[in-house]
């Protein structure tokens, strides 16, 4: 099975009221992990990788090792750019068989995210790959860009329509108090996500498939795993799971998982060289790492996102 589009994936996801998981990878026992629990749970997935990761791991690294990966499972995989901030790099990841791409022109002003987003469209469309483009800005960091609390906007429902209409997008990344990053809330405060503003999107855009960044839960025994093995995170704190499912049951479409991921890599690799710290071969602490990617995945997939049983 070659790569797959999101556009029936969403238009599904939005008629079963279940969203699809968009996790984020840069080697290969990431993409094993999570594409081994997708298989599992027979669940379509989107993997997704940032300018960050390819660079890191380079574009043709990434590709091979996701072709392998629906060789291996024959899952209905779709491969997207997240937060492509140039037209040159989404360019690059159509040219280079991405299936989908996410222009992220939040930081301009309304006018100009309009004209990036519009040209990329244009671009991406004659080529069949579909286009995420963002209202809003997240909190949080990404790549070296740190927004603070501050500089964080919601999106304004007022402008969701014209945006849709004037850039031909087929998915909006929107901000409602998601943040990127495992500090999304401080100690103590209460989190809590605009599902007013969702709503309102909801109902100024019928049947239009909307995507949250930053939905990691920061899972608490992952964070506790890392602190208790010489790790130091103890304020990280995420999204609690029942909003992320009222999301999915909602307009949401797409859910962005990276920080959990990240996480579980890191609590397993830390709790291994706790009681191991004699061993020195990469694939005695990589497996049990690889395995716990898979356990949050098939977590995500089955208790959070209810894309089990749907590929
Ligand atoms: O939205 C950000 C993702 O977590 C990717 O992070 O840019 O550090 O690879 P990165
Ligand atoms: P998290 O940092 O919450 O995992 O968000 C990831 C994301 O939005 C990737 O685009
Ligand atoms: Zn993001």
């Amino acid at each position: 099975m070659p790569l797959v589009s999101t556009k029936e994936m969403f238009a599904k996801a939005y008629a079963g009221g279940y969203a699809i998981g968009a996790f984020n990878v840069n080697n290969m026992e990431i993409i094993q992990g999570i594409t081994e629990a997708a298989a599992e749970e027979k669940a379509p997935i989107i993997l997704q990788v940032s300018s960050g990761a390819r660079n890191y791991a380079k574009h043709v690294y990434l590709t091979k090792l996701v072709e392998a990966a629906i060789a291996d499972t024959g899952m209905p995989i779709a491969l997207h750019l997240d937060h492509g901030d140039t037209f040159e790099l989404c360019k690059s990841c159509i040219d280079g068989g991405f299936t989908s791409v996410m222009i992220d022109g939040s930081h301009h002003s309304f006018e100009e995210n309009i004209a990036l987003t519009k040209k990329v469209v244009e671009y991406a469309h004659a080529h069949g790959v579909t286009v995420e483009g963002e209202l809003g800005r997240l909190a949080g960091i990404e790549d070296d860009v740190n927004v603070s609390d501050e500089d964080a906007v919601y999106t304004d429902p007022d402008e969701v329509q014209e945006f849709v209409e004037r850039t031909g997008v087929d998915s909006l990344a929107i901000a409602i108090g998601t943040s990127h990053g495992a500090y999304k809330f401080k100690p103590g405060q209460n989190p809590q996500l605009r599902f007013d503003i969702l709503e309102e999107i909801g109902r100024r855009l019928p049947n239009f498939p909307i995507v949250l960044h930053g939905a990691s839960s920061v899972v608490p025994e992952y964070v506790e795993m890392i602190n208790k093995n010489g790790g130091a995170m103890p304020d990280a704190i995420g999204i609690p799971e029942d909003m992320l499912r009222k999301a999915a049951s909602m307009a949401v479409c797409k859910i962005n998982i990276d920080s959990d991921l990240r996480l579980a890599m890191t609590a397993s690799i830390r709790q291994h060289f706790a009681s191991n710290p004699d061993h020195f071969d990469p694939r005695q602490y990589l497996k049990p790492a690889r395995e716990n990617i898979k356990n949050i995945v098939r977590h995500k997939l089955v208790s959070v996102l209810g894309c089990n049983g749907k590929a």
